[in-house]
């Protein structure tokens, strides 16, 4: 099955990134269903997605006719049942391996044999997952990066179980959404982007926790002689406190490492609710309406 296979689209998750690969995959033609347990979820969803075109129309990015065609393609349902036509479904709902695997059970019966099942997940490898379906040659991970509306590389990634095939035409559909894939021949958690990134986000929290330096300056040399377009701590809030916390939640578990717990700092955060721009204070505070969601 090449790329010429996949006519409908499926995203599972309305929040943060699901939202935005739906919006992705729909300007670039495909029609899409967006489905979330979640009936409030998927409102925000209309509106986050209502909000973040219109700015891209005013500064002529889309035509008005162009948004609103990309809108008619998508479908919001609370209802599994609606991808019955599936061709490639990708899943960002909440990062939780139990959840992931209950879903792609459900997703497994109710897609089309020959349907893709890809895992949008920062950090499971779906080796994880594959093993509950009966088609683990077409498992496999298809990894955005937060503003999926903006960022243009997507991380594909072949588990030992994933076909050739699976692997080249999600390739191809990256490339159709017009996005740049770049592909893990072997899986590993957390992929290139993520792994590299932990190890930067590690040092700093190091750095403030021992009292070398503020949150500010660390930020600052990153930003200014490292000449990165954001500094670590700016970047927690944007993708969400809660987000480190968990990813560092799971590789504890794995590891049973206390090294890999999640940090201090971070772990007071998310127990007083202070995520980042979700909640409009974090490392930083941010103005609420201006909060990204
Ligand atoms: P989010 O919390 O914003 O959204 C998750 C959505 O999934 C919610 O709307 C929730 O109602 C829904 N949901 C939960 N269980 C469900 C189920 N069984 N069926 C259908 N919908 C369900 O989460 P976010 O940040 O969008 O993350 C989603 C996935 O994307 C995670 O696996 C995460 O690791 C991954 N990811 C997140 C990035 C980020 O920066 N936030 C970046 C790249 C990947």
């Amino acid at each position: 099955m090449g790329i010429e296979s996949i006519k409908n689209v499926a995203v599972i998750g309305a929040g943060t990134m699901g939202s935005q690969i739906a919006m992705v995959c729909s300007l670039a033609g495909y029609p899409v269903t967006l489905q979330d347990v979640s009936a409030e979820s998927l409102e925000k969803a209309k509106q986050f997605l209502g909000i973040q075109m219109e700015k891209r129309v005013k500064k002529g990015r889309f035509t008005a006719e162009a948004v609103e065609a990309a809108f008619s393609r998508i479908t919001f349902t609370a209802s599994l049942h609606e991808l019955k036509e599936a061709d490639l479904v990708i899943e960002a709902i909440v990062e939780k391996l139990d959840v992931k695997r209950e879903l792609f059970k459900k997703l497994d019966e109710i897609t089309p044999p020959h349907a893709i099942l890809a895992t949008n997940s920062s950090t499971i490898v779906s080796s994880k997952i594959a093993d509950v379906t009966v088609r683990p040659e077409k498992v496999c991970n298809i990894h955005f990066f937060n503003p999926a509306l903006v960022m243009e590389l997507v991380e594909v990634v072949k588990g030992p179980h994933t076909s050739v095939e699976t692997a080249q035409t999600s390739m191809d559909f990256v490339k159709k959404i017009n996005k740049l894939p770049v592909l893990l021949n072997k899986e590993i958690s957390g992929f290139i982007a993520n792994r590299i990134l932990g190890k930067l986000m590690d040092e700093a929290v190091y750095l403030l926790e021992n009292g070398y330096a503020s949150h500010e300056e660390i930020d600052l040399v990153c930003t200014k002689a490292l000449n990165h377009p954001i500094g670590p701590f700016a970047l927690m809030d944007l993708t969400g406190i809660d987000v480190n916390y968990f990813v560092r939640m799971q590789r504890y578990e794995e590891s049973g490492n206390e090294r890999d717990k999640p940090a201090r700092i971070v772990q007071e955060k998310v127990e007083n609710g202070e995520l980042g721009r979700k909640t409009g204070k974090g490392f930083y505070t941010y103005d609420q309406k201006a909060a990204v969601k």
